[in-house]
């Protein structure tokens, strides 16, 4: 047997250390939660960056795209959405009859913030030949104003079937687009806006990494810069990642992604060992405990929030019928093509 881990570079081994929730406190909480889904019909849909104890007492976890196909076809009177603001927001437009909660109302993402409707709607107006494909990770106002969306789990699919004759915009993740473009030879207009936590994993962070484990599979997620998708073995959507470390018979895995995900990966694939990419800040000064590899945004829901939205039903996600129905539109077009065998 090949011994697996030699040297260990400052900032590589210091992931994840987020404690967990006491046993006692866990318990307490899942009841009062068991309850409430009882009393009120729900469901709760988690994102795979969720934090290990919501993700524990979640109906189904997974990425930007199975969520969506969650909410477009659960059964429930109440989603409660364990992720941020945007994603929430997708539920309700796909569910515009049910109440959506999400457990907190400020629960946003960089790259939503990077693409204000009224920019993008100046842009179109002096553009008018572009077909606008737009990622996920944006307001209901701004898919409002696209042609088809797309997530990182079908973004290549999503624009191989965009129309030949037309220009495309991509929105407004330009480490996403770069990517794509690189998958399918299709030129694409990028949106100048990227993830704030993606782009804190470098080369030279991920080179450390290496180092240290050097017989690892190194799967990054397409938001990461070019410099980085350059060294990793697959780059994919947070679903994609599991099912690659399911099925690749390595047993090492160094992850560069928000370090939520590792709960899933080492509940899905019991045996292998997951290692979070530390970021260029953690290499150079790590910090006890570090936490730089986690979406501030994403680490906002707790376990108490969880159970006092579905107490309250508060925060709800309330949207004008006129961008639920725009918005509707482009999300039903990427989930029919995303459908689609080929
Ligand atoms: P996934 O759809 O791959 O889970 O990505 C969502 C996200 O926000 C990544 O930062
Ligand atoms: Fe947005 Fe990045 Fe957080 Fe994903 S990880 S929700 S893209 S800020």
């Amino acid at each position: 047997m090949t011994e697996l881990t030699t040297v260990t570079p400052p900032g590589v081994d210091r992931f994840p250390v987020r404690k967990p929730m006491p046993r006692a406190q866990f318990d307490a909480l899942s009841r009062e939660i068991l309850v409430l889904k009882k009393l009120l019909n729900a469901v709760i849909l988690a994102h795979n960056y969720q934090v290990p104890e919501i993700q524990d007492i979640a109906d189904y976890v997974g990425d930007s795209l199975g969520l969506s196909q969650q909410a477009a076809r659960t059964e429930a009177d109440v989603i409660v959405f364990c992720g941020v603001h945007f994603m929430a927001e997708t539920a309700k437009i796909l569910s515009p009859n049910k109440i959506v909660v999400l457990p907190e109302k400020d629960a946003g993402c960089s790259l939503e913030e990077a693409c204000p409707a009224d920019k993008l709607a100046e842009f179109q107006k002096t553009n008018p030949n572009f077909y606008t494909v737009t990622y996920i990770n944006c307001s209901a106002a701004v898919k409002a104003l696209s042609d088809v969306i797309c997530t990182s789990g079908n973004a290549v699919k999503i624009v191989n079937a965009s129309p030949k004759d037309k220009e495309l915009l991509f929105v407004p993740d330009e480490n996403l687009g770069e990517w794509v473009m690189e998958q399918t030879g299709r030129r694409m207009t990028l949106w100048q806006g990227n993830c704030y936590a993606h782009v804190e994993f470098r080369r030279e962070s991920l080179l450390r990494a290496k180092q240290a484990y050097p017989l690892a599979k190194v799967i990054a997620h397409p938001e990461s810069l070019h410099e980085v998708r350059d060294l990793a073995d697959a780059v994919c959507s947070t679903e994609k990642m599991i099912s690659y470390c399911q099925a690749s018979p390595s047993k090492q895995f160094v992850v560069v992604t928000e370090s939520g995900i590792i709960h899933r990966l080492q509940k899905e694939c019991p045996g292998k060992e997951f290692v979070c990419a530390p970021t260029f800040d953690a290499m150079r000064a790590p910090t006890d405990p570090c936490l730089c590899s986690e979406c501030k945004y994403m680490k906002m829901n707790t376990l108490e929030k969880v159970r006092n939205c579905m107490k309250n039903l508060s925060p709800r996600i309330e949207l004008p019928t006129d961008i639920i129905r725009r918005a509707q539109l482009p999300i039903q077009r990427m989930l029919e093509i995303s459908a689609r065998s080929v």
